[in-house]
């Protein structure tokens, strides 16, 4: 036996890829716990806007996974775009694609292994749903056929004991039939408009007049009124079915997770030490190049503040925004070969005057 890994040391491994994302790493932490102990996890389901960590924290998840190497534990993992699960899902038997791919993927790494215990690895394994918003049951008041049939295969998968699989011909071919009930699922999407639509529901809509506003006190000793509103007080299962994931879908949920908008802190950390962040990129580029970059921390504070302006992108904004301060020089390094190029607050201010 070893030891159990705790959630802390998960949490520490995720948060060091995930910044400023307590909450969704801490949850997802405790499910990965469980899930190596062999019990059951309960799945989850992540909101969070555009460009705030969701993909980011599946993956920190698969490279963890894949570095223990431990072979009692070493289920397969895999992440599916639920727009092509919706695809397949008109093709073939619900959920038989997922089972097969988690097969597939146990097969590339035990490939001495038979058939039967090939299967019981692919049957504890993981699925991650990526953009599982894009599966509404119904679209602007029109119901959504290929949102509802990839809502049910999913559906088919989870907590099932006996999903029935035709294995492919390397395995034999047969019809069998799989108990997916230990398959642990995480979905995550950004749920373009919930924001809004929650909002009205606590303002003008069926709950007008639960949002209070709140006095403020200035420092002039003026008062004014505010609403404050975040969406993690006020969200529930119900705007959920009214965005379009039907009950009997949502209700395969046990922890629904928000992740956080990023502030303008977590963007300057996510900008210097992210290792896919615009900068890590124009680092790899220049010193190519044989050219160091230096940037002042004022400078990195300046594009942080241009990015936090366009919170639909979340942490994209950066690159965004990075991409209007590097590319004059990108253009010409030639100016710069063997030096540092230093980059300061006025060379921000002026590219984003352009
Ligand atoms: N919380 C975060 N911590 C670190 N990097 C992040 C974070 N959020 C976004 N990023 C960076 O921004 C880009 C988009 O993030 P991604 O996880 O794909 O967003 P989404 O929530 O839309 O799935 C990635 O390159 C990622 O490195
Ligand atoms: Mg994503």
């Amino acid at each position: 036996m070893t030891d159990p890994v705790r959630p802390p040391e998960i949490a520490e491994a995720l948060g060091r890829r995930v910044m400023g994302q307590p909450e969704a790493v801490k949850e997802l932490s405790i499910a990965l716990a469980k899930k190596l102990q062999g019990l059951s996890a309960g799945n989850v389901l992540m909101v969070g806007s555009s460009g705030t960590g969701k993909t980011t924290l599946m993956r920190a998840i698969e490279v963890w996974l894949a570095a223990r190497e431990d072979p009692r534990q070493d289920w397969p993992l895999i992440r599916v775009h639920a727009n092509v699960l919706a695809e397949e899902s008109s093709r073939d038997r619900p959920g038989e694609s997922i089972l097969l791919r988690l097969l597939e993927r146990t097969r590339e790494r035990y490939d001495e292994l038979p058939t039967p215990q090939l299967l019981e690895r692919a049957a504890n394994g993981l699925v991650f749903v990526d953009e599982v918003d894009k599966i509404r049951s119904h679209v602007g008041g029109e119901p959504n056929t290929r949102g509802i049939r990839a809502q049910e295969a999913l559906l088919t998968l989870i907590e099932n004991e006996a999903v029935p699989v035709r294995l492919p011909d390397w395995a034999g071919g047969e019809a069998v039939t799989v108990d997916a009930s230990r398959l642990l699922f995480v979905a995550a999407g950004a749920f373009e408009g919930l924001y809004e639509a929650v909002y009205d529901r606590v303002t003008i809509g069926a709950d007008r007049g639960s949002l209070r506003a709140m006095s403020v006190f200035e420092n002039a000793g003026t008062v004014r009124q505010e609403l404050q509103f975040s969406l993690r007080d006020w969200l529930r299962y119900e705007d959920l079915f009214d965005y379009g994931l039907t009950p009997q879908f949502l209700a395969r949920f046990d922890s629904l997770v928000l992740l956080d908008d990023l502030s303008e802190d977590v963007l300057v950390e996510i900008f210097l030490d992210d290792p896919e962040s615009g900068l890590q990129q124009a680092r790899e580029y220049f010193s190519s190049l044989g050219v160091e970059i230096a940037i002042s921390p004022a400078a990195v504070r300046r594009i942080a503040q241009e990015a936090v302006r366009q919170p639909r992108l979340g942490a994209r904004a950066l690159k965004e925004v990075f991409r209007r301060v590097m590319r004059e020089v990108e253009f010409d390094p030639k100016a710069n070969v063997g030096s540092v190029l230093m980059v300061d607050l006025p060379e921000v201010e002026e590219a984003l005057k352009r």
